[in-house]
């Protein structure tokens, strides 16, 4: 049933979005989203504790707001938050005491700080990762190996590979993964009380307060000591013969730590229980191994790590023919695009071969994901390792998705499996 306040569409399938139980709960979920594409595509959302939204759901609506990065802004509301923390940001940004990080920016800033990074991320940089990724794939599978034939898939496995892999490009120590692992699950698990390290808008800021404090010594020992890695290059980086402020240096290894992270450990599990719920194509797979591109590519798309960005209006508009008034909000739905069906043929269908398979997990235009080729690789080394040694796979329990509207997939994966 769709109402209609003033000139605005709303409805009420779309309060799912603002919702982060109901990420836990895939039916509910994608028969919501389905509804909203067919029905609703600019549907306006308010409920308590959030600022009002606009949730765009349909592929095409979503490509075209991130191709007007000028009339569609980034900032002041990147993501969806309660409001309480939506203000503690600004107030914090605006102090010169908050995380602002590339998703927090718009250009010209934005773009020059893209820059600092990109040369980690292109294929030169890659080649040289690729030996490290195979080496930690194989490591984990061998681990998987030795703890059989049960284990918890998310937590014991998919969660450490990629952080292991931040951590070199980064340069830091292995020592440091335990700590990075508690702090980049607290941040992003914010919203599922398994992770959180409180409830409140406070607890929020001191997990971020000790990823600042972690990162200031290493920028300290960086600019000293100057070594061949990603942390030398952001804490020397320099911006029109300037260095970058404390705040830009901190929140750049901020979006690398944890961007980095749990976006590929939700691709990783998901991905694995996609193959488990999909037997024909797992043998599919295994049977022509050259698959392994597109196979990575439906992973990503079935599994969309990130849930939402946001963009702010910066004048008058309108999408899909609805009028958007200078200030208000969009709501990205990355979730929903990947199973539009105007664009993906039979989009609920896991296809290992899926070609074309333009998704949108990474997002569109000038803030596409700057790590997509990492997580490619990443995903690809650990799947090419495992697939072809595994024997047999299934599901020892129930698994249980994140309560979370941002980032996140599975917290657990119960499996048992035997390996060859
Ligand atoms: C499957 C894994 C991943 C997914 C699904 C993913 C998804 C995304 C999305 C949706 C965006 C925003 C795009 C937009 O606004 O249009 C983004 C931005 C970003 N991602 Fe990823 N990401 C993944 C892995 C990584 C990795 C491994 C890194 C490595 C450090 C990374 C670093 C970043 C950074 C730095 C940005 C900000 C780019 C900007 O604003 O210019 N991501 N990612």
């Amino acid at each position: 049933m769709t109402a209609q306040t003033d000139h605005r569409i709303s409805d009420p399938a779309a309060r799912v979005l603002a919702d982060p139980q109901a990420y836990t709960d895939e039916k509910l979920l994608h028969d919501s989203l389905a509804h909203l594409r067919r029905n609703a595509p600019v549907s306006w959302v308010d409920v308590p504790e959030y600022r009002p939204f606009w949730a765009i759901t349909k592929y095409a609506d979503i490509m075209e707001i991130e191709r007007q990065n000028e009339l569609f802004t980034n900032d002041p509301r990147p993501l969806l938050a309660i409001a309480a923390a939506d203000d503690a940001l600004r107030r914090d940004i605006e102090a010169g005491t908050g995380l602002r990080t590339l998703i927090h920016m718009d250009d010209p800033h934005h773009r020059d700080m893209r820059k600092i990074g990109v040369d980690w991320f292109r294929p030169k940089a890659m080649r040289a990762l690729k030996a490290r990724c195979d080496e930690l794939a194989k490591i984990y599978v061998d681990k998987m190996a030795d703890k059989g034939p049960e284990l918890d898939f998310a937590t014991e496995i998919a969660v450490n590979y990629p952080l292991y892999i931040i951590l070199t490009m980064l340069g830091l120590p292995d020592s440091d993964f335990p700590r990075m692992l508690k702090l980049t699950q607290e941040m992003f698990g914010g919203n599922d009380a398994e992770f959180q390290r409180g409830g409140g808008v406070d607890d929020m800021l001191a997990v971020l307060l000790d990823f600042f404090n972690y990162f200031m010594e290493l920028t300290r020992s960086r600019r000293e000591h100057p070594t061949e890695d990603l942390a030398s290059a952001i804490a020397n980086a320099k911006i029109n013969g300037e260095p970058l402020s404390d705040m830009d240096t901190l929140s750049y290894y901020v979006i690398v730590a944890s961007a980095g992270h749990d976006t590929t450990s939700a691709a990783i599990a998901g991905g694995l229980l996609a193959l488990l719920q999909n037997p024909d194509e797992l043998a599919r797979l295994q049977g022509d191994m050259s698959l392994m591109p597109t196979a990575v590519e439906e992973m990503i798309r079935w599994v969309v790590p990130v849930k939402e960005f946001m963009r702010t209006a910066r004048a008058d508009t309108e999408v899909r023919g609805v009028p958007i008034a200078e200030g208000e909000a969009v709501l990205l739905s990355y979730v929903s695009a990947n199973r539009d069906e105007e664009v993906f043929a039979d989009p609920f269908r896991f296809d290992v071969g899926r070609d074309p398979n333009k998704h949108l997990s990474f997002g569109y235009g000038v803030h596409f994901c700057l790590g997509a080729a990492l997580a490619r690789m990443e995903i690809s080394s650990f799947f090419s390792e495992l697939v072809p040694r595994l024997s047999s796979v299934e599901l020892a329990g129930d698994p249980e998705f994140m309560a979370t509207t941002f980032v996140g997939g599975l917290k657990h994966l119960p499996i048992r499996y035997s390996l060859k």
